[in-house]
């Protein structure tokens, strides 16, 4: 038995993980897999009707899961970063998530506003996901002299920063702190190598702007040599702003991407698109040994949610992702398929990509596929 957090979330999150659920229900009809779920209703609401974000309770309930469904936090009624930083990455941090596997495949049948038709995206991308500029540290100074104290807590090192300002002849000023540690460099590159290898592909594209942010991506790189030769798979440097034009304009060079965790965030929604949206994007925060969580790539779309637009591709494959992860690689590649195959169809189109079908229509389609085939 497995037993599986779920946390629907704000706008189209609680939509399409009601899709990726179902999905699951059929898997576990036609495979004799049993899953357990569990909701937690965390999100704008509960934190709008109770003022708690996460509770360390909830975080230890949590804890105890094989894996967690996440569909997606934000709310325009909430102040920026509240529910994303308090729960997605609190969430993250906490279960030291650190490698975000986001693999961008353009699926036949999808229209891709990047990429003609016919052409081949199959690429794993992988995004570190405990550290650069996504730690929290920072912070807002008057002019004058002061004194700010930092702390950056993660389950396998602390690290305490007390930053001096003196600042003269300007009112205000605001910094933000990005770290990479050599440990936190290592893992994520050696998953992304050891991924390659395993996947038969010679060369690893590793992301950075070490032209300018020299000494956080002067670490990674060195980390990324040494990885790079452990492994003995050839690697190339590559600044962000060239992989973007590059993912543009020939996506299909690339096979495999590792990227620290701000650039990730960027270049996977860049990745979307060539997928044909938002709404196609998987995702796995991934702790290989311990609880990983799997969500889309797509936020809370508050401009089309209850409205039976989104589209739940996305999650469905996280869900996929999350199967793998569990160890059931075959019931993976069943539910790949059986998306491939009604988006193949073309019989089922979501509005996104200009079709009709509602979001619970497409789950439906997915199912019936999934146990007829
Ligand atoms: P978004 O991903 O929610 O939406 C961007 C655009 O893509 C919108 O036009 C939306 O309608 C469309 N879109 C997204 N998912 C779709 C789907 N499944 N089907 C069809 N169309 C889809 O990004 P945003 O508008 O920048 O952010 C909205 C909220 O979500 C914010 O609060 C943001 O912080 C949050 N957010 C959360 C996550 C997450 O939970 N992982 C990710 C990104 C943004
Ligand atoms: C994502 C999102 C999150 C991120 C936000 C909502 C914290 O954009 O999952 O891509 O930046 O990682
Ligand atoms: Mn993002």
């Amino acid at each position: 038995m497995q037993k599986v957090g779920v946390i629907p979330g704000d706008g189209i999150g609680p939509e399409v993980v009601k899709e990726a659920r179902k999905v699951l229900d059929a898997v576990s009809q036609k495979r004799n897999l049993i899953f357990e779920f569990e909701e937690f209703p965390l999100g704008a609401k509960h934190y709008l009707d109770t003022g708690e974000v996460l509770s360390d309770e909830t975080l230890q309930r949590l804890s105890k899961k094989d894996a967690i469904l996440l569909g997606a936090m934000g709310d325009p009624r909430v102040k920026p970063g509240v529910l994303e930083k308090g729960i997605l990455l609190r969430l993250r941090f906490h279960f030291d998530q650190y490698i975000n596997l986001r693999p961008i495949k353009l699926l036949e049948g999808v229209p891709s506003p990047l990429v003609d038709t016919g052409r081949k995206v199959d690429i794993q991308f992988v995004r570190e996901n405990t550290e650069d500029f996504y730690v929290g540290l920072g912070g807002r100074v008057k002019e004058g002299l002061s004194k700010t104290e930092l702390e950056l807590k993660r389950r396998t090192y602390e690290a305490k920063f007390e930053v001096g300002v003196d600042l003269e002849d300007e009112p205000e000023l605001a910094f933000q702190i990005g770290v990479i540690t050599r440990s936190g460099a290592r893992r994520v590159l050696d998953f992304a190598f050891q991924l390659a290898k395993s996947k038969k592909l010679n060369l690893v594209t590793c992301v950075d702007k070490a032209n300018v942010l020299t000494e956080m991506y002067g670490l990674w790189r060195e980390v990324a040599d040494e990885v790079s030769m452990k492994h003995g798979i050839e690697r190339e440097f590559q600044y962000v702003d060239a992989v973007a034009l590059h993912m543009v304009r020939t996506p299909e060079r690339f096979r495999m991407i590792v990227s620290p965790n701000l650039f990730g965030d960027i270049l996977t929604d860049l990745g979307a698109a060539i997928q044909g949206g938002l709404g196609f994007a998987p995702s796995g925060n991934i702790n290989p040994s311990g609880v990983s969580m799997f969500e889309p790539v797509h936020g809370s779309a508050p401009d089309i949610a209850g409205k039976g637009l989104a589209n739940p591709v996305g999650a469905i494959l996280s869900s996929a992702l999350m199967l793998e992860a569990l160890g059931h690689k075959d019931a993976a590649d069943d539910v790949e398929r059986s998306v491939e195959d009604i988006l193949k169809s073309g019989k089922h189109r979501t509005a996104d990509i200009g079709g009709k079908t509602a979001t619970s229509k497409f789950g439906d389609a997915v199912v019936s596929n999934l146990l007829r085939r």
